[in-house]
């Protein structure tokens, strides 16, 4: 185990040269320079104290700084979609400081948008405000596989599948890293439930962890250069995620040269020499028990580094190497030796970013006849239902939460566009009360509204729960928590089938991080809008596309399964585990791997989403080079209006040694068309596509032989279907 040690030095952070990016190239220009020297330099000044100090925190949301060297501390926020609030070097939220901010989408709706333009625009604006803020490291994008559709942080994550995480995630990192702040990929690795998070050791299969849960960190490391990267709180194979040998020096640092610093999740730590030896870098929010005062001199990587030095017992090579990197990082994000961007904050821009990732990220799930979109000349009455109408959301969720500058709501939106020519009857129709059954006097009500309207837009779903520090009962898209079920919380589907039966023109818009059981009332509904938790201008896009005046074109990152017993984790694997370990037995057959090689049926399939217009495919052509294709295509707009779709490229492989799924995600484009237009696209395959991990020899392997490739638009709608023999 020790013995790696030296190798991951001499293939890690010796000789780096830095390009200065982005934002950053308007003060730099380009300029390239090895900074290896003047890291020597820094560190060969250093006493063994100074040094220490660098590896844990210095407050809640800080590490430790040299000043007499002009090294100040490395200052860190939550987080994913949004600068959070500041919580002061004690934690306590303080409430005297202008911290209001760009609340964007979460990551969910990121992902729902297929678009890794909007990933890039995302990472921007929260590192143009990280950087206003004084922030230098931006926790997030958290980018764990959502394995079940109970985990609480599923919200946060992006898809159950690799590929569009990695598209998504190394646009967002070089977006946030671009504005000179340092993009901070988490939780590493396999931390895909809330529930027994801090006790819970995973086991999986190298091939599961190779093919699913590891890619999209290897493609922030590997395309997107993160700079850091934080470790979770689970264990992995017996050994805590904060100090795995295997995760962090082996994989990470050794076979994907990662050259940023790793910093632990909040209070991960638990001892010292294993996560001094084993890769972890920076040691943050230890002792969260004994807040506000911490006493950061008793972290396990602070004094006891020191006297261990002192005393021969470790190496000072492991502290000096770790102190490298976080110069590294340092230089890199010009904390030391450049010119701090100045960033902006709560623009305009940033607002309409926000609004254009909830535009295109929530998904229409179901439009029987053409229901939607609303003619705002017809209809005279609307009927609002559901407390999320009104609910503002973004103070939720746990880390994550974030002061919001503004907030439109769907009830404030659906005013905004509605004008005064409509009429609109609002009933929360239920309350957020864990186990709260369905209220007669408050069903009443709605279906008073619902009748006296034309038609009703029910909003509902699921909801944070909870408020910083305040840990309720009614946390379901929370952090810390999972749902206990799928089921509808607080007697929705009561309220939705008396509502449906007073007035059957409803359409239901769910806001929640990802499926819930709508066996009860879908048949019986015409429309269903998944429409995620959309960030400050939710309310506003969520109108535009009932009335049409924004095409819905986002498609799901996740299955929707019809019932929970049907999820792979549920039905194969081990959930949540008993209370030390759980076993992912499902293997490699995660989200639509499952369902379509074991034809068990969903919901709604994984790249699913309705438009108001149509669309074509033709003229597929697959021209194989080597180990590698071209797969192009013809796609129309056969519709009356303007619209987006994605065209999602699976590939399927017959006859290799071991099975592999019946259709994998590896390529997507989103096409933008007007009413008639075509467009000629072609996708690149390149070895990966056609490779499986082959986990008899520990290898990638590319099989020769015939591949499947399905063009569809989503992974259950497939137009065009051709074979290559590669
Ligand atoms: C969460 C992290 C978060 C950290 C700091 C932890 O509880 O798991 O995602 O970044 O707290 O708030």
């Amino acid at each position: 185990m020790k013995q790696s040690w030296k190798n991951i030095l001499a293939a890690g952070i010796c000789g780096l040269s830095i390009l200065a990016a982005g934002a950053q190239n308007a003060v730099n220009a380009q300029v390239k320079f090895d900074t290896t020297e003047a890291i020597n330099r820094l560190v060969s000044q250093m006493t063994l104290e100074e040094k220490v100090n660098m590896l844990h925190a210095s407050s809640s949301f800080t590490s430790g700084a040299v000043p007499r060297l002009g090294i100040t501390e490395m200052v860190m926020s939550d987080g994913p979609h949004g600068v959070r609030p500041e919580h002061g070097r004690d934690w306590n939220l303080d409430n005297n400081i202008p911290d209001s901010s760009t609340y964007l989408p979460t990551g969910v709706c990121l992902a729902a948008t297929w678009n890794p333009q909007l990933g890039y625009a995302f990472g921007n604006v929260l590192g143009s405000e990280a950087a206003y803020r004084g922030k230098n490291v931006i926790l997030g994008p958290g980018i764990n596989i959502i394995r079940t559709a109970l985990n609480g942080r599923n919200f946060e994550y992006q898809s159950e599948d690799p590929y569009l995480i990695s598209k998504m995630a190394v646009g967002y990192i070089k977006g946030v890293q671009d504005q000179g702040v340092s993009a901070c990929v988490k939780h590493y690795a396999a931390n895909n439930q809330e529930i027994l998070r801090h006790t819970i050791d995973v086991h999986m299969s190298e091939r599961a962890l190779r093919e699913i849960y590891l890619p999209g960190f290897k493609a922030a490391v590997q395309e997107a250069n993160v700079n850091t990267l934080m470790s979770s709180y689970n264990k992995f194979r017996g050994q805590w995620a904060s100090q795995n040998n295997y995760l962090l020096n082996q994989v990470l640092k050794k076979e994907w040269g990662f050259k940023g610093i790793v910093i632990s999740d909040w209070d991960a730590v638990t001892s010292t020499t294993q996560p001094m030896w084993n890769g972890l870098d920076i040691e943050m929010g230890t002792d969260l028990h004994m807040l506000p005062n911490p006493n950061y001199s008793k972290f396990f990587m602070a004094d006891t580094v020191v006297a261990l030095v002192k005393s021969g017992k470790l190496p000072e090579y492991l502290v000096n190497e770790k102190v490298r990197r976080i110069l590294y990082v340092m230089y890199r994000s010009n904390m030391i030796g450049g010119k701090k961007n100045a960033g902006s904050f709560n623009t305009k821009e940033h607002q309409q970013t926000a609004a254009k990732i909830a535009e295109e990220g929530m998904v229409l799930l179901k439009n029987e006849n053409n229901f939607l979109p609303f003619n705002k000349s017809k209809i005279k009455s609307i009927a609002v239902i559901g407390f999320n109408a009104e609910r503002k959301q973004s103070m939720g969720g746990g880390s994550s939460q974030i002061r919001a500058f503004y907030e439109i709501t769907p009830l404030e939106g659906i005013k905004n566009i509605a004008g005064n020519k409509i009429k609109i009857n609002y009933a929360p129709g239920y309350k957020i009360e864990r186990g709260a059954k369905a209220d007669e006097a408050m069903i009443a009500q709605a279906v008073a509204a619902a009748k006296k309207s034309d038609v009703v837009v029910f909003v509902g779903g699921w909801t944070h729960g909870f408020k910083y520090n305040v840990w309720t009962d009614n946390a379901y898209d929370a952090e810390d928590y999972d749902k206990p079920d799928m089921n509808m919380p607080f007697g929705q589907d009561e309220l939705i089938k008396a509502v449906l039966k007073a007035n059957p023109k409803t359409v239901v818009v769910l806001i929640g991080g990802g499926a819930i059981d709508m066996r009860e009332w879908l048949a019986e509904t015409p429309s269903v809008l998944q429409a995620w938790y959309p960030g400050m201008e939710g309310g506003n896009a969520l109108a535009k596309i009932l009335f049409g005046d924004v095409n819905p074109s986002g498609k799901l990152p996740m299955s929707f399964p019809k019932k929970l017993a049907d999820e792979p984790a549920h039905a194969l694997g081990q959930y949540p585990g008993d209370s030390t370990y759980v076993y992912y037995l499902e293997d490699i057959y995660v989200g639509y791997r499952y369902y379509d090689t074991y034809h068990v049926e969903p919901q709604f399939p994984f790249g699913h989403g309705l438009s108001y217009t149509s669309f074509d495919y033709s003229n597929l052509i697959i021209s194989a080079k080597g180990k590698t294709a071209d797969v192009s295509f013809t796609i129309k707009n056969t519709g009356k209006v303007a619209g987006a779709d994605v065209a999602e490229l699976y590939v399927k492989q017959s006859g290799a040694t071991l099975p592999r799924p019946e259709k994998e995600l590896k390529g997507f484009e989103k096409v933008f068309l007007q009413p008639g237009e075509q467009k000629t696209v072609t996708i690149h395959l390149n070895e990966d596509a056609f490779s499986y991990y082959n986990d008899i020899i520990n290898e990638w392997v590319m099989e020769h032989g015939q591949f499947i490739i399905m063009l569809g638009s989503s992974s259950r709608s497939i137009k065009l279907t051709g074979n290559i023999q590669l």
